[in-house]
């Protein structure tokens, strides 16, 4: 029986990690091959997009990001535009009887091509239209992905919800604004969309290691009382937020005053992975029943899965893992959110 192949994507340095995460799960891998900076091909015996997209966020993996099934793959010198968009017609009639489509068009790494990003979603975009489809960027159920690396253009046609993201190669692409206080907020900002959380059914926050304050912005952009612990300054535009009140000390203090309850706990700091994990177990005493959290586990680069299975295994004594990923804005760090359990 033939293989399936999945185009998969993770941060360019977590190549080498991503294929070890991968290699434990997936019982049925045949091969991962790096294909360019931030994709690999993944080739299973039977496993889909579908298959590795459910197991992500079962076990949960960390470091893919977006993952499409491959319908064709091209050598660079013959992917030209009108070529690569000529294998999606079947692809897509094998997913939906409906004719609309978001269109992603990914360059990953430095590629040999003479058009730009721009141009080849346009003259994709054209081809596709000319043959009766409704394209769009984002907001359909099938996403077209062609992906140009530098030996090859790689053509993967999925569910968006079968695809971890719904961008290209989960990339997503945020702004700064003028009222924004420090770059973490993307962090938050990005994970809110991959992960959103039921925020009419959240009024108090607690962010432990908050200076200068950008996710407590965040948070108190979303509605919630936010207490923000950190000896250090919060920005003056944040202290002026509504609902915001700054307490001037560490977060082992804070808990350990024992003041308030929470919906959300949310934990920042620069500390080794496994005392954030103690620490937001810790924090449960102050988080109401089936409350969220949010740590950020800064692993470095050195026994990075190791790290990981030990902070999942302290913050499973109190919590469920209800996601976790290495964001496009997470440097070095995972991202966690946590359920209580009761
Ligand atoms: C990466 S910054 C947080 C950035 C913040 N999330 C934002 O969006 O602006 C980490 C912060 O943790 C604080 N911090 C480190 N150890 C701490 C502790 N034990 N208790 C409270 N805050 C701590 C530092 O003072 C620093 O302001």
């Amino acid at each position: 029986m033939a293989s399936r192949k999945s185009l998969i994507s993770m941060a360019a340095d977590s190549f080498p990690i991503a294929k070890e995460e991968i290699t434990r799960y997936v019982d049925d891998l045949v091969a991962m091959r790096r294909v360019g900076e931030e994709s690999a091909v993944v080739e299973a015996e039977t496993s889909t997009a579908k298959d590795l997209a459910r197991l992500v966020n079962r076990v949960p993996l960390v470091f893919p990001r977006h993952v499409t099934d491959v319908v064709a793959e091209f050598d660079h010198a013959h992917a030209g535009l009108d070529t690569v968009v000529e294998p999606v017609d079947a692809a897509i009639r094998g997913l939906t009887g409906g004719k609309e489509v978001s269109l992603q068009i990914w360059l990953s790494g430095k590629v040999p091509y003479k058009f730009s990003r721009h141009d080849a979603w346009e003259h994709a975009s054209r081809i596709l239209t000319d043959r009766g489809y409704q394209v769009n960027r984002t907001g359909s159920e099938i996403a077209v992905s062609i992906c140009f690396t530098p030996k090859a253009a790689i053509v993967g046609v999925n569910r968006v919800k079968d695809s971890l993201s719904s961008w290209p190669g989960g990339e997503i692409r945020l702004s700064k604004t003028p009222e924004q206080v420090s770059r973490a907020e993307f962090k938050l900002e990005e994970l809110f969309k991959a992960y959103p959380l039921p925020f009419d059914d959240l009024a108090a926050a607690l962010d432990l290691g908050a200076a200068p304050g950008g996710w407590t912005r965040i948070l108190a952009g979303h509605g919630l009382r936010t207490t923000a612990v950190d000896p250090a300054d919060l920005d003056p535009r944040v202290l002026r937020l509504r609902g915001v009140v700054h307490e001037r000390t560490t977060a082992g203090n804070f808990l350990r005053a024992g003041r308030g309850r929470f919906d959300l706990i949310v934990n920042d700091m620069k500390m080794s992975p496994d005392r954030s994990s103690r620490l937001m177990i810790d924090a449960m005493t102050l988080l109401n029943p089936f409350g969220f959290a949010i740590t950020t586990l800064k692993t470095g680069n050195h026994h990075v899965l190791a790290q990981i299975d030990e902070s999942f295994a302290i913050l499973s004594e109190g919590y469920d893992i209800v996601f976790a990923r290495q964001l496009r804005h997470n440097r070095n760090e995972v991202t966690v959110v946590l359920r209580r359990l009761d």
